[in-house]
């Protein structure tokens, strides 16, 4: 009866260049639940992602790990796969924008955009670095504001006086790559010409039937009134990406491929499934949805259209944007502890708490989303532990010999009723309106559980006369049980597995919720969702705060004669590995703490003459700042800058000890002179 749509569905691409974080986990989270509700309404629905691995900056992480890109974005590649499967994210395919279809795509679109006449070429002066030998983005570059002359201020604005300027036009520009002071260079750049689209994107944002209103409003507010400026979409070597055909040395901006890497995922899936690609992407009954964050509207409301529609292929249905997350009303913070990494969440609480938790705060609206710690303990348990399980964990013992009953029990209308709600819970599903979802589904919860309680099933079953009645009530407890876990399915898949192993029967259809369960065995109980303390959340909190940007290794042993046999020793190497760590002796004639970080001191050191340089170390609970003034230490001065929170780091002190209060600084004896170098 009902029509079985087809729809594609996509999450924003990951950058390949960290590990997924439980800002990123809004947008996976709530993509996933509308498509495994889809998937429950019967359609043909496909989740597609990828990670999106190209870029300046992946070229420079991998760099300074010494690896090769293609092994640095592999080994992401994995890391982002199980972090998504940890937290119950499905994807059909999990591809990357580094693959062969991506690049056979890429082509296909940039013959048909040069055919439509589109682009454009132009000389442009950019910073260069000519140690690092690679043009450089805004934010590799630091310097002193032209505006109020604040020093270490990144690329192209400054955040103490807000200004806003070319990276061009800091003073004592310096490279964060290389330290070096970097040259203006000219180079030849390729262009889009989006403006030549301008009628057509007009009329696709406003139509009204593919973006939420408050996007049309603000693309029409912010770039639609004026012509567009042409997008640059090439950039020179050295450049991790697909190098574009007929022009040697110039690579496809990195925001070239990366929406086409949908397309490129789908196409992977269509060649292991046997599925035709321009059923997916040229035929106008599938329905085509992107999932994205408020931070890249830009490239998927007008970029990402116009190059579809110049290629011709379908565009997309519906892009749907949401906010970002914030901790505690606040930006996720890393030396707050709230910038929590997908992986450290999960040493501490189960992926479930935060599914529902993002479902019970989603919206269609672009807001932001809080999660606020306080609140997060008290829905799991309150609404999980306390209303829903506990519906199951009341009732199931009485009926493990019995089973349910054989007919379904009069229960003064309550199944009937939740069964008529689900079509607008649906409705809320479809809409992505999950908060008032889930708000439909606790009302349900609270009118099943004074049934129970009314009922008492724990009183009845001590009287022998009453077991019929007992089964009953138990019956339908367990079906209320059930059918609220059908309409939480597509937020809590494990809670539906688990009422599975329950009541023995699987839940894969919506239509379920309509029909109670009669006459089936009831299996032995087993624990469903546990209640969550707050220890443990400020345990994950904990262990999430980070003020040196990096994990420090915390393996803490502390008696010393074991520290070799805990730390083994690393790859033998040569002596010119050896050289090519260039240690210098330093005295420090400044010391500073850093009231906001748990571990950094800011160290001023001399290398002699005037060279002078700011390095961070970690070694705030072993030392007093004032007593480290004028004392010679040992820093290695050829270790790339390193961008911290509060500031440049320009070298690293050397010390022994597993961290915080046992840390040994290293200094050679008096009479040593700063800005020799250590052999
Ligand atoms: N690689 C691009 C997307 C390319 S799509 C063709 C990118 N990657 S990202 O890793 O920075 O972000 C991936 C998605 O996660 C984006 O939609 C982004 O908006 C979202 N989020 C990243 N941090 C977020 C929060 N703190 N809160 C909510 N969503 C966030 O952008
Ligand atoms: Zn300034």
């Amino acid at each position: 009866m009902n029509n079985v749509r087809q729809i594609l569905v996509t999450a924003a691409l990951p950058y390949a260049n960290g590990p997924i974080h439980i800002g990123h986990l809004v947008e996976y989270i709530q993509t996933d639940i509308w498509v495994r509700f889809q998937k429950m309404c019967g359609h043909r629905c496909i989740y597609i992602c990828a990670d999106d691995t190209h870029g300046t900056a992946i070229m420079i992480s991998a760099r300074q790990q010494g690896v090769t890109e293609e092994e640095f974005i592999s080994h992401i590649h994995k890391e982002h796969q199980s972090d998504f499967s940890d937290f119950d994210i499905e994807f059909d395919n999990y591809g990357s924008t580094h693959s062969e279809e991506n690049f056979a795509l890429c082509k296909e679109f940039w013959t048909a955009i040069e055919k439509a006449g589109l682009v454009k070429e132009q000389d442009i002066e950019q910073l260069y670095d000519p140690e690092a030998k690679t043009f450089l983005a805004d934010r590799f570059v630091t310097g002193t504001c032209p505006k109020c002359n604040s020093e270490s201020q990144y690329g192209d604005n400054c955040d103490k006086c807000g200004g806003t300027y070319s990276a061009r036009d800091l003073v004592n520009p310096r490279s964060t790559l290389s330290g070096t002071k970097p040259e203006i260079r000219t180079a030849r750049h390729l262009f889009i010409e989006l403006e030549q689209l301008h009628t057509f994107l007009d009329e696709w944002t406003q139509s009204g039937d593919h973006l939420q209103p408050e996007v049309a409003n603000y693309l029409r507010g912010h770039f639609l009134g004026e012509p567009f400026r042409d997008w640059d979409i090439s950039r020179p070597a050295p450049y991790f990406g697909f190098e574009i055909p007929d022009n040697p040395g110039h690579y496809w901006y990195v925001w070239f491929d990366a929406p086409i890497g949908y397309m490129a995922s789908t196409l992977q899936w269509c060649n292991l499934h046997g599925e035709q690609f321009d059923d997916w992407w040229r035929n106008k009954a599938c329905e085509i949805h992107h999932f994205i964050g408020k931070d890249i509207t830009y490239f998927h409301t007008l970029f990402w259209p116009g190059m579809l529609k110049t290629a011709d292929f379908c565009l997309p249905t519906k892009v749907h944007i949401h906010g970002f997350l914030t901790v505690d009303g606040e930006k996720m913070s890393k030396s707050r502890g709230t910038f929590v990494r997908a992986a450290t969440y999960l040493k501490h609480l189960e992926p479930g708490y935060l599914r529902y938790y993002y479902a019970t705060k989603l919206s269609p609206k672009v807001d932001d989303i809080d999660l606020n710690l306080d609140e997060f303990v008290s829905k799991i348990n309150a609404d999980l532990v306390g209303k829903v399980v506990n519906l199951a964990s009341r009732s199931a013992k009485f009926v493990e010999q019995q089973g349910l009953s054989e007919t379904y029990p009069e229960d003064g209308g309550l199944f009937a009723r939740a069964a008529k709600e689900g079509d607008l819970i649906a409705i809320a599903y479809e809409r992505c309106d999950y908060s008032q979802a889930i708000r439909r589904i606790m009302a349900l919860a609270d009118q099943a559980n004074p049934y129970v309680e009314q009922n008492r099933p724990w009183e009845l079953r001590k009287d022998p006369s009453k077991l019929g009645q007992l089964q009953d009530v138990c019956t339908v407890a367990l079906n209320l049980f059930r059918q609220i876990t059908i309409y939480l399915t597509p937020v809590l898949p494990r809670l539906a597995v688990q009422c599975e192993q329950l009541l023995g029967e699987p839940i894969t259809d919506w239509k379920q919720s309509q029909t109670p369960l009669t006459g089936s065995p009831v299996n032995p109980f087993k624990h469903m969702i546990h209640r969550i303390d707050t220890p443990q959340v400020q345990a994950m909190i904990d262990e999430s705060r980070d003020d040196t940007l990096e994990t420090t290794p915390d393996n803490t042993f502390s008696d010393s004669a074991d520290a070799l046999a805990a730390e083994p020793l690393a790859d033998e190497i040569t002596i010119d590995d050896f050289a090519k760590v260039d240690l210098r002796v330093a005295r420090v004639i400044e010391a500073e703490s850093i009231p906001e970080a748990r571990k950094l001191l800011k160290l001023t050191l001399s290398f002699g003459g005037a060279e002078q340089r700011t390095v961070f170390a970690g070694i705030k609970a072993a030392y007093q700042p004032e007593a480290l003034v004028g004392r010679l230490v040992i820093c290695v001065a050829n270790l790339a800058p390193r961008k911290m929170k509060f500031g440049t780091s320009e070298g690293m002190v050397i010390a022994s000890g597993p961290g915080n209060d046992e840390v040994f600084l290293l200094s050679p004896d008096e009479g040593a002179l700063p800005g020799q170098r250590v052999h």
